[in-house]
């Protein structure tokens, strides 16, 4: 893809369960993108798995190292066309979602109703650090809304396929390509 910017880097953001990851691999199949996924990225780089730096370290620990690897991510991803998953928390930190504003980066939030998002989601002890209460899930679902407004597009995941949440996204994409050539010209 050329354009203004020389490189894309598409985020994908969302609560847990929205398909940050899948529907990542599958976007950067059909564009022939690099694909990352930051907890991944996390867990390679501290050689332990998330739920471990949770349990070991606690949770702000983990958002240090968080926004460490994703500062580390974006260097990584500079010269070549990406997308990335984030972790459900990543862009709810400020200055994580500062640091995404730049050039050729574009968030973009997958969206689902929280009840899709505790059917996906193995809610109960032994998941994720943070989806081992409903309750304690259904609340933060509400206190991340406002963060997550922030995104640059927005995709609603409810009931769709896969590929097809894949292809929305990349229609979005060309088509905010071809207008920002417009004002380019
Ligand atoms: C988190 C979500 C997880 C992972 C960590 C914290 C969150 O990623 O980063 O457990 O704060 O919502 P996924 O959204 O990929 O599950």
């Amino acid at each position: 893809m050329t354009g203004p910017h020389p490189t894309r880097r598409v985020f994908l953001i969302g609560f847990m369960g929205a398909g940050k990851t899948t529907v990542g691999k599958a976007l950067a199949r059909r564009l022939k993108w690099k694909f990352y996924d930051l907890d991944e990225f996390i867990e390679n780089r501290e050689r332990t798995s998330i739920p471990n730096i949770f349990s070991s370290a606690g949770e702000s620990a983990f958002r240090i190292i968080e926004s460490a690897a994703l500062m580390e991510l974006l260097k990584t991803t500079e010269l070549s066309n990406s997308i990335i998953a984030l972790g459900g928390g990543t862009f709810v930190q400020e200055k994580n979602r500062e640091i995404l504003q730049r050039p050729g980066t574009i968030t973009v939030l997958l969206d689902a109703p929280l009840e899709e998002l505790e059917r996906r989601c193995n809610i109960g002890p032994g998941g994720r650090p943070l989806a081992q209460d409903r309750e304690k899930f259904r609340e933060l679902f509400g206190k991340r809304r406002e963060a997550y407004d922030h995104a640059q597009l927005r995709i609603q995941t409810a009931g769709k396929a896969i590929e097809r949440v894949a292809k929305e996204i990349e229609v979005l994409l060309s088509r905010r390509e071809s207008a920002g050539r417009e004002v380019a010209k």
